[in-house]
């Protein structure tokens, strides 16, 4: 699949398009629902926060929406596909061109330079060395780490390891960053900068964001908020105090 071959439309339909979505996992002879009919949509550009308590189904929806899982009942259209009729490998390359993620727990390979982290994704694209080089360079420039290119990881502090992460999210320019709490493993400070470094992507590159955070500090400076309770949307607002 090619971002030419996208249905011209594309743009202008939204992002993603959750609708009834569940989520039922099989655990010995129960059925336990995690998620319990989402429905959502969102639209290129926005800034959004997803909140709720633990074990209320956060990662397991955005699972679902980087179709990184199948949701047992419902339907998710992304960037205009409807995922149910994609193929694994249609699915893999939507989610190569669409999404970028970044996780708590960085997920950065220790033995592998700064650079060619963050350039990995390009290589499952298909673009030669030279180029993805190129590329990793001017994401590690974005997110102000260009003086630790050639580095281990394990050299790097907490809060550019998240950096790192995020360059390697953003090298494929992805139109939608899938963030799984990505603040939780860093100090209060440096989660702020880490925050103010995805405004600046969704302000300056247009990148949509979803962001998994419990510390509601950060999530009200999102433009738009979503809080799930036992698997159900339980309230998508505006915070208080925001255009
Ligand atoms: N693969 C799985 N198999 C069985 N249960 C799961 C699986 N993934 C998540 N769950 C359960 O689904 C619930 C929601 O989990 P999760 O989506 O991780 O919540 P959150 O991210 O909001 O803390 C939890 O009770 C968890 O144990
Ligand atoms: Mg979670």
């Amino acid at each position: 699949m090619s971002a030419a071959a996208a249905p011209s439309l594309a743009e202008e339909l939204p992002l993603i398009d959750a609708n009834g979505i569940e989520r039922t996992f099989r655990m010995g002879d129960e059925d336990v629902r995690v998620l319990n009919g989402v429905s959502f949509s969102v639209q290129r550009g926005e800034y959004v926060a997803l909140i709720g308590p633990s074990g209320s189904g956060k990662s397991t929806l955005m699972y679902q929406i980087g179709c990184l899982d199948t949701p047992t009942a419902g339907q998710l259209t992304l960037a205009g596909y409807d995922t149910a009729t994609l193929d694994d490998a249609e699915l893999a390359a939507l989610r190569n061109q669409v999404i970028g993620f970044v996780f708590q727990t960085f997920n950065l390979l220790s033995r592998t330079s700064v650079v060619d982290n963050v350039a990995l994704p390009l290589r499952y694209a298909g673009v030669g060395l030279k180029e993805r080089r190129a590329r990793a360079r001017e994401a590690l420039s974005r997110v102000s780490l260009s003086h630790r290119e050639d580095y281990s990881p394990e050299r790097l502090s907490g809060g550019e390891r998240q950096r790192v992460a995020i360059a390697r999210a953003i090298v494929t320019r992805p139109a939608l960053l899938l963030c799984d709490e990505p603040t939780g493993n860093l100090d209060q400070r440096v989660g702020k900068e880490i925050f103010a470094l995805f405004e600046e992507l969704n302000s300056e590159l247009g990148a949509t964001l979803v962001i998994v955070t419990h510390d509601m500090t950060l999530a009200k400076r999102a433009r738009r908020v979503i809080e799930l309770v036992d698997g159900v949307i339980v309230n998508d607002a505006t915070p208080a105090g925001r255009a």
